[in-house]
C-alpha cells in the first residue's frame, strides 16, 4: 500500500532506490528497505521508521551494484519493525521481494511452508512469497514466479530479484499499481510515477494479472499464461504534484476513488468463501466470552464516530447487544457505567486521536475489555487496545476521511455478523444473505463512481448555499450526519443532519423556500415515514434531493432531484449512500474554490485535547 522501487542498468542501484523512496515519501509509511545485487550476493538493508535512519545505516555500510529493489512500507500484517521491514527474502537469502498489498491465504501458505521445514523470520504476509520462490526455483526465475502466483490470491504488487539471475527484474501486479519507467540502457520500477519522473517520462503501466521481465536493456511483458503483451508508451505529462495524486485533482479524490479496493481490501479475507460466517483471524473471543458481554460502548470522533452511529444499529439488530455510542471527548467525562462485562470498541483511522486514545485508557482503568477498529498498524490505539481489527484503506492523505470511513462501516458490519454467529443470534440464511450482499459492495460503489456528472452538476447548483439541511431515518440518518460532516468540513457550507421525524419538532422553521435538503431512503421499513417528512419539507418550497435504492419508482415524484444508489439490502445501503454524499461536498468544495484536501482550522490527526 505504499512505496515501491526498482532499478536496473549501468548505474549504482541504490542512488535511484533512495531517491525514488524519497518522492513517495508523502504518502506516509512506517519502515524503509533496499536490497542490492553486486553480481554475486543480494544485501538487504532495511529499518523501521524514516528514510533517514535507512541513509545512516547506508552511509556506514553502503551496498555496491547495478540491480536492486527497495520499499517504504505501510503495515497490514504484523507491527512495524526492522524485520517485518521489506525487502523480505527466504531461508537462503537468494530470493528477495518487495510487495505491496495483501497475501490473503497467507496463513494456510505459511503453515505449508514451515511443514516443510522453512523458517521464518517475520509476521508479515509477504515473506511467504519469497519462501514460495525458494521452493518453486528450478533453474528458471519466470517458471518459478508463475508458481508462486498460481499459489497466492490476494493484491499486490510485486518485484522479485534472484541471486542465480542478476541481469533481471521480475514484477507483477494484481489490484495495485505499478509502472515501469523506460530509459536508456536503464529501466525504473515503481508503485507510483513521482519516483520515476526525474529519471524518465515513458512509461509502461502494467495492468492486472500481467508479469514483466525487465533487464537494462527490455521489457518483456507476457499475461500469466506467458503469452505477450504487446505494451503502449505510456507518456507522463503531469508536474511532480499532481503526479503524487495520480492524476487526480486532489487527493480526495483520488481516495473516494480507492473506495471499491479499500473495501474489498479490507473483507475479502474475512469473508468464508462460501459466505457462511465472516472470521477475524486477529479476535480470539470464545462463544462463551461473548456470550457474557452485557453491553458494548462505542467511542470516537468525527466521521469515526459517524462509522460508529451505524455500528450501533449493526451489532443491536444481528448480536442483541446494547449498544451506547459517544464521542470521545464526551466519555471519559460523564462517569459511564462500565464493568467487565462491557466491550469498548474504539474507531480510529489514525489511531492517534488523543480523546479517542484517552478514552481507550478510561474505559480499559474501568475494567471493561477493549477493542480498536483503526487502519494503522502499531498506532497508539492499536497498541493500548486488547484487541484490534484493521481496517486495511491504505494510506489515508486528505484531512476529509472518505476510504477510511467506508471500511470502518465494512469492518462493522463484519464485526456484527460475527458476534452474532457467536452469539448464536443470526439464522445461516441471513448472515449468508449479508456476506454475499457484502461481496457486492465494492462493483456497486463502482457503479456510483462511473456517473458522477449529475451530483457535479447539483454541487455546482447548490454550491454557495449558506445552509443545507440532511434527514434520514435509522441508518439513513447516521449517513446524513455524516454527509453534514463532509459538507461542512471542506466546502464550509453550514450543514446540519436531523432525523428526519424530528425535524418537526423545531428545525423545520428553518425551512423556507429554496433551502436544498437533502434526503436520504434508502431504508424499506420506514421509507413510508421518510417520504411523510420529505413531503412536509417539501410543503416548505425546500428543494429536495432524494438518495434511494434504484428500483424506487415513487421517490421521484416527491423530489426536485434523485440520486439512485444501486439496490442493496438495507444494512448495507449506508455503505453506498455516503458515496454520493461525499462527491457532493467534493464538487460543492471545488466549486466554491477551496482548499479541498487541507481545510482551514482542521488537522488530519487531532492529537490534542
Ligand atoms: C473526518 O473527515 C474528519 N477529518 C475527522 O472528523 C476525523 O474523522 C476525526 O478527527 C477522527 O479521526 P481518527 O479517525 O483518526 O481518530
Ligand atoms: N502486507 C504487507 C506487510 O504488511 C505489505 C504492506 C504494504 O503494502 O506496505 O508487510
Amino acid at each position: 500500500m505504499c512505496g515501491i522501487v526498482g532499478y536496473i542498468g549501468p548505474k549504482q542501484a541504490s542512488t535511484f532506490l533512495i531517491d525514488g523512496l524519497s518522492k513517495l515519501e508523502y504518502r506516509g509509511y512506517d519502515s524503509a528497505g533496499i536490497a542490492v545485487h553486486d553480481g554475486n550476493q543480494i544485501t538487504i538493508e532495511k529499518t523501521i521508521g524514516r528514510l533517514a535512519n535507512l541513509e545512516k545505516k547506508l552511509d556506514k555500510h553502503q551496498l555496491q551494484g547495478s540491480l536492486g529493489i527497495g520499499h517504504t512500507r505501510w503495515a497490514t500484517h504484523g507491527r512495524p519493525s526492522d524485520v517485518n521491514s521489506h525487502p523480505h527474502s527466504d531461508c537462503t537469502g537468494n530470493f528477495v521481494v518487495v510487495h505491496n498489498g495483501i497475501i490473503e491465504n497467507y496463513m494456510y501458505l505459511k503453515e505449508q511452508l514451515i511443514a516443510k521445514g522453512h523458517i521464518f523470520t517475520s509476521e508479515t504476509d509477504t515473506e511467504v512469497v519469497a519462501h514460495l520462490l525458494e521452493e518453486h526455483y528450478d533453474g528458471d526465475f519466470e517458471v518459478a514466479v508463475k508458481k508462486v502466483l498460481d499459489d497466492i490470491s490476494g493484491s499486490y504488487a510485486l518485484v522479485f530479484m534472484t541471486k542465480f539471475e542478476p541481469g533481471k527484474i521480475i514484477c507483477t501486479k494484481q489490484d495495485n499499481p505499478l509502472v515501469i519507467g523506460l530509459g536508456e540502457g536503464e529501466n525504473f520500477i515503481a508503485s507510483d510515477i513521482p519516483a520515476i519522473i526525474n529519471h524518465t517520462r515513458r512509461t509502461y503501466i502494467l495492468s492486472d494479472g500481467e508479469m514483466a521481465v525487465v533487464t537494462k536493456d527490455s521489457v518483456w511483458v507476457t499475461n500469466r499464461q506467458g503469452v505477450p503483451i504487446t505494451k503502449k508508451v505510456f507518456e507522463v505529462h503531469w508536474d511532480a504534484e499532481a503526479a503524487e495524486k495520480g492524476g487526480y485533482e486532489h487527493f480526495m479524490s483520488k481516495e473516494i476513488y480507492e473506495q471499491p479496493k479499500a473495501v474489498r481490501e479490507t473483507m475479502t479475507s474475512r469473508l468464508a468463501k462460501d459466505n457462511s460466517h465472516v472470521t477475524f483471524e486477529e479476535l480470539k473471543w470464545s462463544k462463551g466470552e461473548m456470550a457474557a458481554i452485557t453491553k458494548v460502548m462505542i467511542v470516537a470522533c468525527g466521521t469515526a464516530y459517524h462509522a460508529g452511529i451505524v455500528g450501533k444499529y449493526y451489532i443491536e439488530s444481528l448480536a442483541r447487544i446494547p449498544v451506547e455510542v459517544d464521542v470521545a471527548s464526551e466519555f471519559r467525562y460523564r462517569s459511564p457505567l462500565v464493568d467487565e462485562n462491557t466491550l469498548a470498541i474504539v474507531i480510529s483511522q489514525s489511531g492517534e486521536t488523543l480523546d479517542t486514545l484517552a478514552a481507550l485508557k478510561e474505559a480499559k482503568r474501568l475494567g471493561a475489555k477493549t477493542m480498536a477498529i483503526t487502519n494503522v498498524v502499531g498506532s497508539s490505539i492499536s497498541r493500548e487496545a486488547d484487541q484490534v481489527v484493521y481496517t486495511w484503506a491504505g494510506p489515508e492523505i486528505a484531512v476529509a476521511s472518505t476510504k477510511a470511513y467506508t471500511t470502518q462501516l465494512i469492518s462493522m458490519a463484519m464485526l456484527a455478523i460475527y458476534m452474532a454467529g457467536l452469539r448464536e443470534t443470526i439464522t445461516a440464511e441471513r448472515s449468508q444473505e449479508l456476506i454475499s450482499g457484502l461481496r457486492n459492495v465494492p462493483a456497486q460503489i463502482h457503479e456510483i463512481l462511473e456517473d458522477v456528472e449529475p451530483i457535479k452538476t447539483f454541487a455546482q447548483q447548490y454550491g454557495f448555499n449558506e445552509d443545507v439541511f440532511f434527514i434520514g431515518r435509522s441508518l439513513d440518518y447516521a449517513v446524513a450526519l455524516e454527509g453534514a460532516l463532509k459538507l461542512k468540513e471542506i466546502s464550509y457550507i453550514h450543514a446540519e443532519a436531523y432525523a428526519a421525524g424530528e425535524l418537526k419538532h423545531g428545525t423545520l422553521a428553518l425551512i423556507t423556500e429554496g433551502v436544498p435538503v437533502i434526503a436520504l431512503a434508502t431504508q424499506h421499513d420506514v421509507y413510508e415515514k421518510t417520504l411523510s417528512n420529505i413531503k412536509e419539507v417539501k410543503a416548505r418550497d425546500a428543494v429536495v434531493i432524494g438518495i434511494a435504492q434504484q428500483g424506487d419508482d415513487q421517490i421521484k415524484k416527491y423530489v426536485d432531484h434523485t440520486i439512485f444508489i444501486p439496490a442493496a439490502d438495507k444494512f448495507l445501503a449506508p455503505i453506498l449512500a455516503v458515496i454520493p454524499l461525499q462527491l457532493l461536498s467534493y464538487y460543492a468544495a471545488v466549486t466554491r474554490g477551496c482548499d479541498v484536501d487541507k481545510p482551514r482550522n482542521l488537522a488530519k490527526s487531532v492529537t490534542v485535547e
